[in-house]
């Protein structure tokens, strides 16, 4: 099986970006690590950054027959989006959902996340570790469904 996992906007910046909400890996680092990490249980992996919703839509749509797993940090769109959410929503992929930061414990605007509505969970508070543990989700998911 193989899992798109999808970064929205400004985590192209992720190293340099307040380092001290995000930390300081890259998300090079963090595909690097991802594809360590699904070699060893398994699964396939590829990756998309956009800044652009649509694009972020159209990844999604076309994730449809060639992937069974999604993983989406979709930064702030996560509170705004929802035609992101019905995006998700109409593909019918399980997907988790990732934040590098605990959401719950910053501003009010990021408590609300449209995505969880169609996520099968979220993980968010353990900075770039977060992905490694939606692949873990993903995996126990996939074989047990
Ligand atoms: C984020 C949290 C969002 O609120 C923010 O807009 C981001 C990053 C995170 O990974 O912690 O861009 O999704």
């Amino acid at each position: 099986p193989s899992v798109l996992i999808l970064n929205g906007p400004n985590l192209n910046l992720l190293g340099q970006r307040q380092p001290e909400v995000y930390g300081s890996t890259t998300l090079d680092d963090i595909e690097t690590a991802c594809t360590t990490h699904a070699d060893t249980l398994g699964l396939g992996v590829s990756f998309l950054q956009s800044n652009h919703e649509g694009v972020l839509i159209d990844a999604v749509h076309e994730a449809k027959g060639t992937y069974q797993g999604l993983i989406i940090n979709a930064g702030a769109y996560t509170h705004t989006s929802i035609a992101l959410m019905d995006a998700v929503a109409s593909v019918e992929i399980p997907m988790v959902e990732v934040h590098l930061s605990n959401i719950h414990a910053r501003e009010p605007f990021r408590h609300v996340s449209y995505l969880s509505k169609v996520a099968v969970g979220q993980i968010c508070g353990f900075g770039a570790q977060g992905y490694l543990m939606a692949l873990d989700a993903l995996k126990e998911r996939l074989v047990t469904s």
